[in-house]
């Protein structure tokens, strides 16, 4: 029996501790609200989100080339890029408890959610962009900014990417990179943080092709979700009203995901116009147009923006993946996260520890060809099973006292729980097959 209901956001949290994914950043000092630290398994894991959306950039029928832009940058980037004006959220107080909220986060007619009184505050606007000061010299001009965005970097790049790299028009640079806001309300574990990272891919292409191009990487986005095994029915795009679009943007598509906390973007599909290149050759003074062979005219290009969280695709994949069964009548929690994106590929168990030595060869040799992989010897093969469960590996190998005659091991599936033999010298290819899916 296989259920997914009811997969809570504690449920996860603890998941996420116990075996080794996200922890609480500087928890023993009492943490930082809304920054998080990757253990073991959630280093890899996410080293395999950003290499599948490496993956689907690679397989785009465009040109993508890929950048990565520094994290502060001095002020006149972003007084450009109208996030000194307009990067904020609005925010409003509880009179009675101090308590702060984003204003859009809860209705105001009602009382406070924290303390029961109606006590609020006027609403007003909080830039989010963290600012410091760069060098020794604390004037205006040191002035920086903790990007809340990478893309702003392509934008101001894009002319010397234009001419240092074999591309034409149309064509798109992508980038993974940590952006950082200061979130009034930081929420939902990784959903809402101060610190995360984002996979942004700027599309530079003719104002005429723009609708079109928006579509197509509307569709192409929200096909990828599939392809790292994320449940159809629960993926949907919504276009934006108009009084959501951010400033820069004249259309936008979210992909968003059925969360047990309702509809929430994961990504979005931006049409950003010429806002950006137009604003930063304004206010640089330098020319970031191109020219058109065909017509002999030179044109700002127009800008199609796909941006997806890393952590937040990480917590939607542990949603998605998270299941509770009962396994010959034991219960158990199962990640059932696709091959790709599993943090560890396969297990290798001695059945008794005399058995060490052929499982540990077996182990290495595989480990060998690159893949993460992991040796148990500890505990009853249920409860290793268990383990590895927990964290999604696909497939356990156990090593027994027949596989010293017969030379074959048990691969025993994840999902199904079927087991069968295989021989020892068919491991890899078999891993190869069934991982490669
Ligand atoms: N460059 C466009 C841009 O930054 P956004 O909708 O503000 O657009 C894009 O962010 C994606 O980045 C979101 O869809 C989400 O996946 C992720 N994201 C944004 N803010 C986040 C936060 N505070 N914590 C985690 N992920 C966030």
């Amino acid at each position: 029996m296989s259920t997914q209901a009811p997969v809570t956001l504690e449920k996860l949290v603890a998941l996420c501790k116990r075996r080794g994914f996200v922890y609480q950043s500087a928890e023993i000092y009492g943490g930082l609200n809304g920054v998080y630290d990757f253990g073991p398994m959630g280093t890899l894991m996410k080293q395999n989100i950003r290499a599948a959306w490496m993956r689907s950039m690679h397989q785009a029928p465009g040109e993508i080339v890929f950048f990565e832009g520094a994290i502060l940058d001095p002020e006149a980037v972003w007084k450009a890029s109208g996030h000194v004006e307009n990067f904020s959220d609005p925010m409003v107080d509880c009179l009675n408890c101090k308590h702060r909220y984003r204003a859009d986060d809860i209705d105001l007619n009602k009382a406070c959610p924290h303390c029961g009184k109606t006590a609020w505050t006027q609403v007003r606007q909080f830039n989010m962009m963290f600012s410091t000061q760069v060098g020794a010299n604390a004037d205006q001009a040191s002035i920086a900014y903790l990007r809340p965005e990478t893309a702003q970097a392509i934008f101001v790049n894009f002319k010397n990417v234009l001419s240092t790299s074999r591309v034409k028009m149309p064509f798109g640079i992508a980038q993974i990179g940590k952006a950082f806001r200061n979130e009034i309300t930081p929420k939902q574990f990784l959903f809402r943080m101060r610190e995360f990272e984002q996979m942004e891919m700027e599309w530079f292409c003719k104002a005429d092709n723009a609708l079109h191009d928006f579509e197509t990487w509307s569709q192409a986005r929200r096909t990828f979700y599939a392809t790292i095994g994320i449940d159809e029915k629960k993926i949907r795009l919504r276009p934006h009203e108009k009084g959501e679009l951010a400033h820069y943007s004249t259309l936008c598509n979210d992909v968003e995901y059925q969360f047990p906390f309702g509809w929430k973007e994961i990504e979005g599909i931006a049409h950003r116009g010429t806002f950006d290149l137009s604003q930063h050759s304004t206010h640089s003074g330098k020319d970031l147009s191109v020219f058109d062979e065909e017509t002999k005219t030179s044109y700002t290009p127009t800008v199609v923006e796909c941006s997806v969280g890393v952590d937040r695709l990480f917590l939607t994949l542990l949603f998605d993946a998270y299941y509770e069964d009962v396994v010959e009548s034991e219960p158990r929690v199962v990640l059932r996260l696709h091959p790709s994106i599993a943090p560890i590929k396969a297990a290798f168990f001695p059945l008794s520890k005399q058995l060490n030595e052929p499982t540990l060869a077996l182990y290495s040799a595989i480990k060998k060809l690159g893949y993460s992989v992991q040796f148990d010897e500890s505990g009853s093969i249920g409860k290793r099973y268990r383990r590895q469960d927990e964290i999604g590996t696909p497939l356990c190998f156990t090593y027994d006292f027949d596989s010293q005659q017969d030379n074959k091991v048990t691969v025993r599936n994840r999902d199904t729980t079927q087991q069968e033999r295989i021989s020892i010298d068919q491991v890899a290819r078999y891993m190869q097959e069934y991982l490669g899916k």
